[in-house]
């Protein structure tokens, strides 16, 4: 079969999920590697996952969640496919990409859809670094990690959770101030993925982005993925690679928006996947006391970190 499969083209397996028929209206609970919480289809996927074989070839975008990472990865798909959006067009996002921490049967596993995938493939993780797979270090192939800073990534993921019928209820804007902080949510600690991967950054082949470097500079924060990429692509290529990864096109793009998502699993009556896409709405958020704590805690936990986000965050 032609990559994707088939089963990219029919959004009906949502329907056929057999772990939805599971209760309606309740929210499943994390079940934790090595301290680490994640979903349950993906803990008992465990094996599989680990066993995964990376090729040299392998591009893997990796981010906490709720750092841009479809953003990223319409970004890596334009680049690609050389600016030509109908063949962006060709699926929604989350198939072009395996997940590889992906579970659900009776869909194929994100483990089972990259090795159904022809080289060279570029696959997407939230896991954080010392989970990872560890044929991926053994390849030397290429990382792209993108990183949000912690506030407004807490308050989008806050957000998602609400709606997003496949992870807990995050409870109160309170509740989760602490689910939050002490990384009891899904794929862990923001502040540890993000330590984890930045100071591997020099010792493999790594692109680390920042998700406010790419909000304020579209086109030079593009062009060193292309860079990355080894793609030497033209200035009108470029401009449309800018044009058609802006907030407002990839809100309105059924391929990128998550709209093909039936309801019951991504309610987006109350709030859109692709939300506000700003820098700086956790202002809207965090009362004065909360703001005080965070930054105390932050400081705590990335205390040697050399890692260093925008300053007027
Ligand atoms: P908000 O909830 O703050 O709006 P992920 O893809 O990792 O789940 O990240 C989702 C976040 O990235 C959402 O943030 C979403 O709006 C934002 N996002 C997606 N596409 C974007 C784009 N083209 N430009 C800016 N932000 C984008």
């Amino acid at each position: 079969d032609p990559w994707p499969g088939p089963w990219a083209a029919d959004f009906s397996w949502n329907l056929k999920l057999p772990f939805l028929i599971i209760e309606m209206g309740t929210r499943p609970t994390l079940r934790e590697v090595e301290r680490i919480p994640l979903q349950a289809s993906t803990v008992d996927n465990w094996s599989q996952i680990q066993g995964f074989e990376a090729r040299p070839d392998d591009l893997l975008i990796c981010t906490y969640p709720k750092s841009g990472t479809t953003w990223i990865q319409e970004i890596v798909d334009m680049i690609e496919q050389q600016g030509d959006v109908e063949k962006c067009q060709r699926t929604i996002i989350q198939h072009r990409h395996p997940f590889l921490e992906w579970a659900r049967p009776p869909q194929p596993s994100g483990v089972e859809k990259a090795n159904l995938m022809p080289p060279p493939r570029i696959l997407r993780t939230h896991l954080p670094v010392q989970l990872l797979p560890p044929s991926f270090w053994e390849v030397n192939c290429k990382f792209l990690y993108v990183a949000r800073n912690a506030k407004d990534c807490m308050v989008s993921y806050y957000h998602f959770q609400r709606i997003n019928q496949m992870l807990p209820d995050p409870g109160t804007w309170e509740e989760y101030f602490e689910s939050f902080t002490n990384g009891k949510v899904s794929w862990g600690s923001w502040y540890d993925h993000v330590k984890g991967w930045w100071e591997l950054k020099d010792k493999c082949q790594m692109l680390f982005l920042f998700y406010e470097d790419i909000k304020r500079d579209p086109r030079h924060e593009i062009q060193k993925v292309m860079q990355f990429m080894g793609k030497n692509l033209d200035e009108t290529v470029l401009d449309t690679i800018v044009e058609e990864t802006s907030f407002e096109k990839m809100k309105a793009n059924p391929m990128t928006n998550r709209s093909t998502v039936p309801r019951f699993i991504l309610d987006q009556s109350t709030c859109s996947f692709m939300r506000k896409g700003t820098v700086g709405d956790w202002k809207n958020h965090f009362t004065v006391v909360q703001n005080e704590r965070f930054d105390e805690i932050y400081r705590k936990k990335m205390e040697g970190s050399s890692i260093h986000f925008c300053t007027e965050l």
